[in-house]
This record gives structure tokens, sequence and C-alpha cells, in this order.
């Protein structure tokens, strides 16, 4: 890497930014986020990047998706709001009061339905995280929150045009270089997943092994990046902290089992126990 200012997000990183809850909290401490994700093809998205919310913290989670998926999701998620066909609703801006951050994405289809919808929500005052459907070639807006952009390597090849083997062999300078020109925060995921800021800082997170390379671990990523952005205040160490943790956690879990079998929802089922140690 030609660029001076990287470093890898340690242990140590995060034991001096992640903090235990202080005990006079309540609910509105951890911030309420909007989830816009799930078809009725692709309803787990949804449900994995929930869990993986839920399980990181957040203080309050409005699901927006179908009746159908609603209807799914409701017995196996009764700590979250439903906002029904939230993605359309979004799209007539009907952006829920009070959220802090959005992602958007997991599952999705709809090109034009998404598009609409990221209209509203640019112009929209909270943070605000772009992933798998929702990623594609575009330009960004000035506006108050942050845009955090999550592609794999195939993801960013079609938003960026270049093919996704010439972004593995420079990972740090594509990322980089467009976090740069759009002024976006890019996660570009992988083993050893990079994280590039606007103002030229870039993180290597050291966390993670194969048992991710699975479908639906992404998901789970999304909706842990939607908690700590809803329930930490800086961003940069709230993005690289659940990046970390999104593979600790799948670290820990390979330590008893094989990484083969490991689920999308076994990260978020073991998030507890990993931060634990970090409290
Ligand atoms: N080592 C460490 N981490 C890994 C490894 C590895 N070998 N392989 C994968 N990961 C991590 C990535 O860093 C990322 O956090 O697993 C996660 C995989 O995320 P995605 O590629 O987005 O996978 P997925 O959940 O299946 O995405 C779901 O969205 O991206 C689209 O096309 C995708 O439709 C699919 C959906
Ligand atoms: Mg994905």
């Amino acid at each position: 890497p030609q660029q001076s200012n990287w470093h890898v997000w340690t242990e140590e990183h995060v034991r001096s930014t992640f903090h235990k809850r202080f005990a006079g909290a309540h609910k509105g401490t951890f911030g309420t986020g909007l989830l816009l994700a799930g078809t009725d093809e692709m309803p787990g998205s949804s449900l994995l990047a929930a869990k993986g919310a839920i399980k990181s913290g957040i203080g309050k989670l409005t699901i927006g998706t179908t009746r159908f998926v609603s209807g799914i999701l409701a017995g196996q998620l009764p700590e979250a709001m439903y906002k029904h066909d939230g993605l359309e609703a979004v799209g007539e801006g009907d952006v829920p009061n009070g959220i802090k951050a959005c992602a958007i994405g997991p599952g999705l289809t709809d090109q034009k339905k998404t598009d609409r919808a990221l209209e509203h929500l640019f112009a929209a005052e909270l943070q605000l995280v772009i992933d798998a459907g929702a990623l594609k070639r575009r330009t960004y807006p000035k506006r108050k929150g942050s845009v955090i952009l999550t592609p794999h390597p195939g993801e960013f090849s079609r938003m960026i045009d270049v093919s996704a083997s010439q972004i593995q062999k420079n990972r740090f300078h594509y990322a980089l270089s467009y976090a740069e020109e759009q002024g976006v925060i890019v996660i570009l995921k992988g083993r050893y997943t990079v994280l590039a800021f606007p103002d030229g800082c870039l993180l290597v997170n050291p966390t993670g092994n194969a048992g991710l390379a699975k479908g639906g671990t992404g998901d789970t990523l999304t909706g842990m990046l939607l908690a700590f952005l809803c329930s930490e205040k800086d961003v940069k160490s709230a993005i690289a902290n659940a990046v970390y943790f999104h593979g600790a956690s799948a670290d820990s879990w390979a330590q008893k089992n094989a990484e083969r079998g490991m689920l999308a929802s076994d990260v978020s089922e073991n998030l507890p126990f990993v931060m634990k140690s970090f409290e």
C-alpha cells in the first residue's frame, strides 16, 4: 500500500473505544434504527440483518419490509417493530421520525423503488448504511449524516467499473480513492476488510475466517453496523468495532466448531459472549 496513514484496527483499539452500557441507560440512549430489507423471495436477509442489530444492542428497531415478510419475521423477532411496505412508504417521503440510522439493501431487488427511497433518505438527517441490492454506480449528494457503503468485491466492481480481480490486487487504493472522491465511507468486505474514510484514513480489520464465506453473513454485518451507529457517538470507531466484532464472533465460534458449519445467525447468537470480554 502506498498510503501512509493506514493501520490495523486492533483489539486495543476496540478496548479503548467500546464501553459497557451505563446503569442509568434507557432504550432511547441507544437509538432507533430503520432497516429496509427483505422481499418475498429473500425474506431471510431482513431476519439476519435484524438479528445482527438486536444482538448488538440497538435501542429500538423498525423493520420496513413487505407485509408477507413482516408476517414471517414477527413471530421470530418480537423485539422489533414493523413498517409495512416500508421501502414504498419511504419512497413516498414517509421517513419515520426519530430515526438515528438507516440500513438499506439486504434482499432488495427493485432498483426503482430502492432509488426512490434513497432520495428521501439522503435528504434526511440520519446515518445511512447502503448494502447489497441498494449498491450501484451512482454519485452521492452532500448531506448531514455519513453514507457508509458495504460492497463485497463483486459489488464494488459494478460500482466503479473495475474488475473484481483488479480491485483485489489493490484494495486500499480503490477503496480510498472512491471514499475521497465521493465523500463516503467504503467498507470493502472480504478477508481483511478495508474501511476507507473521506478524510484519507484507512483501517484494516484483522478478524474473521472462511466460515463467513457463506450467504447471509454480510446481512448480519449490515444489521450490526446499524446498531453500532445508533448506539455510539463516534462514527469511525462505531463501524470499525462492528466489523471487528462480526469477525471476532466468527473466530470465537470456530474455536469449538468447524468453520464450514457456521451460520450467519450463529455469528449473531455468539456476539454477546464475545462482547462480554470487552466490557
Ligand atoms: N475471511 C474473513 N471474512 C470473510 C471471508 C473470509 N474468508 N469471507 C467472507 N467474509 C466476510 C466478509 O468480509 C463479509 O463481512 O463475510 C461477509 C460476507 O458478506 P457478503 O459478501 O455481503 O455476503 P452475503 O451475506 O451473502 O450477501 C447477501 O447480498 O452482497 C449481496 O450478492 C450478495 O445477494 C447476496 C446478499
Ligand atoms: Mg451482501
